[in-house]
């Protein structure tokens, strides 16, 4: 069972995957409306600490683990456990890991469908083609579920590629593409009328907020989704990296360019829907508060480049493009982790484990489109605010408890020779061993 495994190519094309899979729907819809329904800039605050302090040290247990295994979750957390009881606890939330991520693509795949229903809506547009763009804009199940399956497909075509020529390829393309179109749409908006009021909602922080437990929970919640943490996808993309790197610092890569990002985009859509209040939609629900969730990106939004014309056409193309971008690079993420335990533990070729697994995925999403309302937040809710922050934990616990001390700083000695010496070694071993589970069970017991 032999089987070559993949490798990224360069640091470059390992930042470029790990970031894509970190930034998403997370970043340029969870955050912004997270931040605007808890009192923007003490959201982004307390989001900024926890991703640090959490979230940064969990992401790093993944890396580390993943490239010291080489493996997939379950073989990985297999594999550094220590007598019978941790090599079953390694099997047990490698599976549960796996689960939890082959739901929450389920889901996701159903809101990034909407997004390239939204996209096809602009061109319909700008042909004129009226009975197309309605078809395309109203939320029924067929246009819902063609949507899905077109998003699987072309998340197959690129995780069947493979490790190098697959994700990492697409990833390179797509995520400067992500960054240029954020960065002109945030400009374009911010001069229109009502954007500034926007960004003071934005970034005068409500102070009295930052200790409401409900807005540590969103904020932990949004820092472990970001980073794509406990499901095993850092885990199996740093498996992939090569050993002359220094994880530390690359990891330190990716979770600033992942805040960043979400920072970047709250920039860009509280600003926006001020624009939209300026042009007379609604933004508030009847309780007073932000219209957030599903409603913000899929009827706010569309209203709002409605009222801005021809160029509201363009506007909304070059969203939901990114939208589609941004989704695309993580969920070729999610499908990576049980395609990678397929491959190397059943030997079952890339093609034929890509295929029949996001098959499946795609039927239990089919099945959330058809059974929306019971469904979808129950999935939304148990994988992302029960299932992940559980499984970072034990990633945590894995690291700090069970493996080996000596073979954690071997591993990390590979890319950084000094590391005994350096701060890393100083503060985060303690910091996966108790801050970490501790934060985290507390936050989660609010
Ligand atoms: N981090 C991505 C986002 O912000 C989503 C994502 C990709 C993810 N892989 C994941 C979330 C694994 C949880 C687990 O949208």
């Amino acid at each position: 069972m032999a089987v070559a495994r993949g490798e990224f190519s360069s640091r470059f094309g390992f930042l470029m995957a790990a970031t894509g899979s970190a930034v998403g729907l997370g970043n340029i819809w969870g955050f912004p409306t997270n931040a605007a329904s808890n009192g923007g800039a003490a959201f982004l605050i307390a989001y900024l600490i926890l991703t640090f302090a959490l979230a940064y040290p969990a992401l790093m247990a993944e890396l580390i683990i993943g490239r010291h295994a080489r493996a997939n979750a379950v073989t990985a957390l297999k594999s550094i456990s220590t007598g019978p009881k941790s090599r079953w606890l390694g099997l047990t939330v490698g599976f549960i890991g796996m689960l939890t991520v082959s739901f929450i693509l389920s889901f996701y795949a159903i809101v990034s469908g909407w997004m390239i229903a939204f996209f096809f809506d602009s061109i319909a547009r700008l042909l004129g083609l009226e009975s197309a763009s309605q078809w395309l804009t109203l939320d029924a199940v067929p246009r819902n579920a063609i949507f899905v399956v077109v998003f699987m497909v072309v998340t197959v075509m690129i995780v069947s590629a493979g490790v190098k020529d697959g994700i990492e390829r697409w990833a390179s393309r797509l995520m400067p593409s992500l960054v240029i179109i954020l960065v002109l749409l945030t400009i374009y908006v911010l001069t229109l009328p009502g954007a500034m009021d926007g960004v003071r909602a934005y970034l005068v922080p409500d102070f009295s907020r930052i200790a409401d437990p409900q807005l540590l929970v969103d904020a932990m919640g949004q820092a472990f989704f970001s980073l794509s943490l406990g499901v095993g996808t850092m885990l199996v993309y740093g498996s992939y990296i090569s050993e002359k790197e220094n994880l530390p610092f690359i990891g330190t890569l990716v979770a600033l360019l992942d805040v960043g990002i979400a920072v970047l985009a709250g920039l860009l859509i509280l600003p926006a829907m001020y624009v939209a209040l300026s042009n007379g939609v609604e933004i508030f629900d009847e309780t007073g508060a932000f219209i957030a969730g599903p409603g913000l990106i899929v009827s706010v939004l569309p209203a709002l480049f409605e009222t801005m014309g021809v160029a509201g056409i363009f506007v909304a193309m070059a969203f939901f493009i990114l939208m589609t971008i941004a989704s695309l690079t993580s969920s070729i993420s999610m499908l990576e982790v049980p395609v990678a335990y397929a491959v190397e533990q059943h030997g079952i070729g890339r093609h034929q484990a890509s295929l029949s697994i996001a098959a499946v995925i795609t039927v239990i999403s089919l099945l959330v489109v058809f059974y929306f309302d019971p469904l979808f937040d129950l999935v939304v809710t148990y994988t992302t605010e029960f299932s992940q922050p559980m499984l970072a934990l034990f990633f945590c616990v894995f690291v700090a408890w069970i493996w080996n001390r000596n073979e954690v700083l071997e591993e990390l000695k590979k890319g950084c020779p000094d590391a005994e010496s350096g701060l890393f070694w100083k503060i985060w071993p303690f910091y996966v061993k108790f801050i970490c589970p501790i934060a985290i069970l507390l936050v989660y017991f609010q």
